[in-house]
């Protein structure tokens, strides 16, 4: 077997892959790594068949429809899975064969209602339904304690003690454990009594996850992520440096119409020397009015650089294929030293 774990913080995700036919899964991949996992998968002379989430994710973002574009492959998740972009829905007792590997499908819920386990005949990839010395909690959407408490004392927790345990989380850089070692020192089973079991994960406080709305916005739907759109516009146009336009504004050049993006207030507080003020959110409806020469060279700007990015993109899909943005914003342009002018 080909296995490689891929840390992300505090996520891990998988390529397992058959030694044999070089057949592949990536289980549980995760949006910022989606380069890794195609360089793994190439060199270790992989091909994916599948792309797995053993659930929806709530805490980050989960790269199986990006690598399912890109490649080509079926998105296999939990058949109470809310994602309508899943192409093979499992359940227990399922097995999806890859070369020589056969991974049977535990229909686990609780922590989410299509939490799914993965078991190979050596190892366990239990999702976010069991985690080194701890589970996963069970307060988020479709969370369920007497479910969990189920999934782990009548199944997981009955597989072969000697089962190692590949969780989709771990904070303490730990890379695995076993069903035993679980059994004998993970705090959470030491509970036995369902009731227990259940008031101690109705106790605990946990802080909410960082992204929990653009995660579960994005993984339940196919949504993009605000940072793949920024990605996306970023591939779409070219920019043009700070220098390069202090140079032209220094020059007066008339051929560059320099384009403030941001609110009407920012801009009359301090602009860019020469610039025109167009709001983001105006943009579209404005612009036959305030650019009537589609050739003209543009050039946007806003407080980060984020904002013109998408600016810049929305104009070149209007027409205006000369438009660039500002590489940096309005704060790295005064940072650096830059001049700005104020409205009187
Ligand atoms: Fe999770």
């Amino acid at each position: 077997m080909i296995f490689e774990q891929v840390r992300s913080g505090g996520c891990l995700s998988y390529v397992v892959g058959c030694e044999e036919t070089r057949a592949a899964v990536v289980i549980d991949p995760e949006l910022d790594q989606a380069d890794r996992y195609l360089a793994l998968l190439t060199e270790k002379g992989l091909r994916a068949r599948y792309l797995v989430d053993t659930h929806t994710h709530a805490d980050h973002f989960s790269a199986t429809r990006e690598l399912g574009r890109q490649l080509n492959l079926p998105i296999v998740m939990h058949r109470r899975s809310a994602a309508p972009f899943v192409d093979l829905r499992v359940e227990d007792g399922d097995t999806l064969l890859v070369g020589k590997l056969r991974f049977r499908v535990l229909d686990t819920p609780g922590h989410t209602d299509d939490s799914t386990c993965l078991a190979l005949s050596d190892r366990v990839f239990t999702g976010d339904t069991l985690l080194i010395g701890g589970t996963g909690r069970t307060d988020l959407p479709t969370g369920d304690p007497e479910a969990l408490y189920e999934s782990l004392f009548d199944k997981l927790l009955r597989l072969d003690d000697g089962l190692l345990v590949y969780p989709a989380h771990d904070y303490k850089g730990r890379s695995h454990s076993t069903i035993a070692a679980e059994k004998a020192d993970n705090p959470r089973l030491q509970k036995r009594d369902r009731a227990a079991f259940v008031a101690l994960m109705h106790g605990l406080d946990l802080a909410m996850p960082r992204h929990l709305t653009e995660a579960l916005r994005t993984n339940r739907t196919g949504g993009k992520t605000v940072k793949q759109l920024i990605a996306e516009a970023t591939r779409d146009i070219a920019f043009m440096s700070m220098d390069e336009v202090a140079r032209r504004i220094r020059q007066s050049d008339p051929s560059l119409l320099i384009l403030d993006v941001r609110a009407r207030d920012a801009f009359r507080a301090g602009h860019l020397p020469g610039a025109v003020n167009i709001p983001r959110g105006e943009l579209e409806l404005r612009a036959d009015q305030e650019l009537p020469d589609p050739t003209t060279r543009i050039l946007t700007y806003c407080q980060l650089g984020k904002i013109s990015t998408l600016a810049a993109q929305t104009l070149r899909t209007l027409g205006y294929t000369r438009t660039v943005a500002l590489d940096g914003g309005l704060e790295g342009w005064t940072q650096a030293g830059h001049p700005i002018v104020q409205e009187a």
